[in-house]
């Protein structure tokens, strides 16, 4: 509204269109240079004049009752009648809620994510993935595009061919039924080191994997078997994570679709022998060769990669496809892409692999080979335990405290992640997650709680009552903190629109810190709940409204917003 209101008086005096004006309009860096600054640059070169005279000339014609202008150099600072403003604003965001861009207009995208591995544990890669793709599939949602989110689970490749051997030669059919994870992780570590002495070992597993992909009946089984104890133990997480998907296709879903995308590549002439194995050549690319059968003609994982990518396109009619996956595999989907269009899958152009750094917990790396990990769920725990500590320090009252706590353990863990450049490493903190002041997701929740208690506390009071008309003039409505938390909010939509073209949840996570620190100065600065009517329903009509876009922002974002904290 600011934004629309600054355009409207400078359209009038500038040779420049709306969109112009608009892109070129900036935020002062501080609140005492006014609330919109106007660079006066770009006119220089039309008008051929010095900017700073622009600027004085254009204060002058910009000013009326509801718009100051003032030049500084070479910006004109528009600074708004805040009380006429601030009515207009709250009018306007109370009435017709908060309008978000249709930048979709309804194009399909598939977000591919989380994508765990069966018989591996889900590592701490799985759920940056599934925390980032879940946030991202609701501010696609929000801003008109169709959503599907697909659960990618590995579960075909030679590693099964090492499962199945394993299991035959040293596993225990009840361990794997009681801890489907840690039985077959031990099978597969017990797998590597043995395969180290006895060279029988690793030609086995090959064949194993082959009649697999053959459909050997014995094979298929115990693949079935080790497929649905680990699907059982990650739907069991994703259930505490809240997160549902619209398919859940493994890799073996494409195990009958790979002959015809070889044979595509084969008529197409892009497919080469290089040491008995069949690869296309990316040397213009300035890649190596991207793997497409193994010398004993099993698939691997970029065929597989290549097969779903065609599905996708083909049959879920996609118009966009995501891929949230670990950067450590860059190059491998700038391989399957460069595949991709060296067949002439125009449409390519709209895959992106939506890459994020590696995290640590505490410090501790996770490797699965050495049977090292950090298992989630006792992270999932602690968090839930501290935070009840928390909530039994500062509210012992609260009736539903354990599912609180796991609200904001939870909420502490994604927001955690999220607040983060997705690309950036994250030396995740749970001490710092949970930090109550922090940056944090808790802090949030805790600021929504806020918003709740003072409506809740007004709704008590009787106010029609029981508050005086007041008779005096108010200059202000809001207070100095209010008006800059209002402007704050009004940058809702541009924030979700930023987030989603940079594929960013952290764009989002930082910009709702930015609401609850500018609520709570608020709430420290200014009296809300005042015996003066008019101040009073501006007032909770700006309370209503921040805990509005706390609780959508949460929500986008993953987390639970308890009304009591
Ligand atoms: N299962 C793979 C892994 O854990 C991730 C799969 C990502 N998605 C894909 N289409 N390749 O490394």
């Amino acid at each position: 509204m600011l934004i629309q209101a600054s355009i409207q008086a400078l359209q009038s005096h500038v040779p420049l269109n709306e969109q112009q004006i608009e892109d070129l309009l900036e935020i002062p860096p501080n609140a005492n240079m006014g609330d919109i600054a106007f660079p006066c640059f770009q006119l220089s070169k039309m008008l051929k004049k010095s900017p700073v005279q622009i600027a004085q000339e254009l204060a002058k014609q910009v000013t009326s009752s509801e718009i100051q202008a003032e030049a500084a150099g070479p910006y004109v600072n528009l600074r708004f009648n805040r009380y006429y403003f601030s009515e207009q604003i709250l009018e306007e965001l109370s009435t017709k809620g908060w309008s978000v861009p249709n930048l979709g207009q309804g194009d399909r995208v598939v977000i591919d994510m989380s994508s765990p591995n069966i018989a591996k544990p889900f590592g701490i890669g799985h759920l940056r993935s599934t925390i980032i793709g879940a946030a991202l599939y609701k501010m696609y949602q929000l801003t008109g595009y169709e959503v599907i989110s697909v659960n990618h689970i590995g579960d075909w490749g030679t590693q099964f061919g090492k499962q199945i051997t394993a299991f035959k030669r040293w596993g225990d059919e009840k361990a794997l039924q009681d801890d489907p994870i840690a039985e077959s992780l031990k099978l597969y570590v017990r797998f590597h080191e043995e395969a180290e002495q006895d060279a029988s070992l690793d030609p086995e597993a090959r064949d194993w994997f082959r009649k697999l992909e053959a459909g050997d009946e014995e094979a298929v089984r115990l693949w079935t078997y080790f497929v649905q104890v680990s699907m059982e133990e990650f739907n069991r997480m994703y259930e505490r994570l809240n997160i549902q998907f619209d398919y859940t296709l493994g890799e073996s879903f494409y195990n009958d679709k790979m002959g015809a995308v070889v044979e595509s590549l084969q008529n197409k002439g892009l497919l080469e022998e290089s040491d008995g194995a069949l690869v296309v050549r990316l040397d213009e690319q300035g890649m190596p060769p991207c793997l497409i059968l193994k010398k004993d003609g099993t698939t691997i994982y970029p065929t597989r990669d290549l097969a779903t990518a065609f599905y996708r396109h083909d049959v879920m009619k996609a118009d966009r496809i995501l891929y949230v996956v670990g950067k450590e595999q860059t190059l491998h989907f700038e391989q399957v892409f460069a595949v991709l269009k060296k067949m002439e899958a125009a449409w390519v152009e709209k895959c992106t692999h939506v890459g994020f750094g590696l995290m640590k917990f505490e410090g501790k790396k996770m490797s699965t080979r050495r049977g090292k990990i950090v298992v989630l769920e006792d992270v999932l725990d602690e968090a839930a335990a501290r935070a009840l500590q928390t909530i039994e320090d500062k509210n012992t009252e609260l009736e539903n405290k354990q599912e609180v706590a796991e609200a904001i353990g939870l909420g502490a863990i994604i927001f955690g992640d999220l607040k983060n450049n997705r690309t950036n490493e994250v030396d995740f903190s749970l001490e710092e997650a949970l930090n109550f002041d922090g940056e944090t997701g808790p802090y949030v929740q805790y600021t929504y709680a806020r918003t709740q208690s003072i409506l809740s506390k007004h709704a008590a009071s009787g106010y029609q009552e029981d508050i005086k008309q007041c008779e005096q003039e108010e200059s202000e409505l809001l207070g100095d903190s209010g008006w800059e938390l209002l402007k704050i909010l009004t940058r809702y939509a541009e924030q979700l629109v930023r987030g989603v073209q940079k594929n960013e949840p952290s764009v989002l996570a930082r910009y709702v810190v930015e609401v609850a620190q500018a609520f709570n100065k608020y709430y420290n600065k200014e009296r809300i709940l005042t015996e003066n009517m008019k101040l009073r329903e501006a007032r909770l009509a700006l309370t209503q409204l921040t805990g509005e876009i706390l609780s959508t922002i949460l929500h986008i974002l993953g987390l639970q917003t308890p009304e009591r904290m």
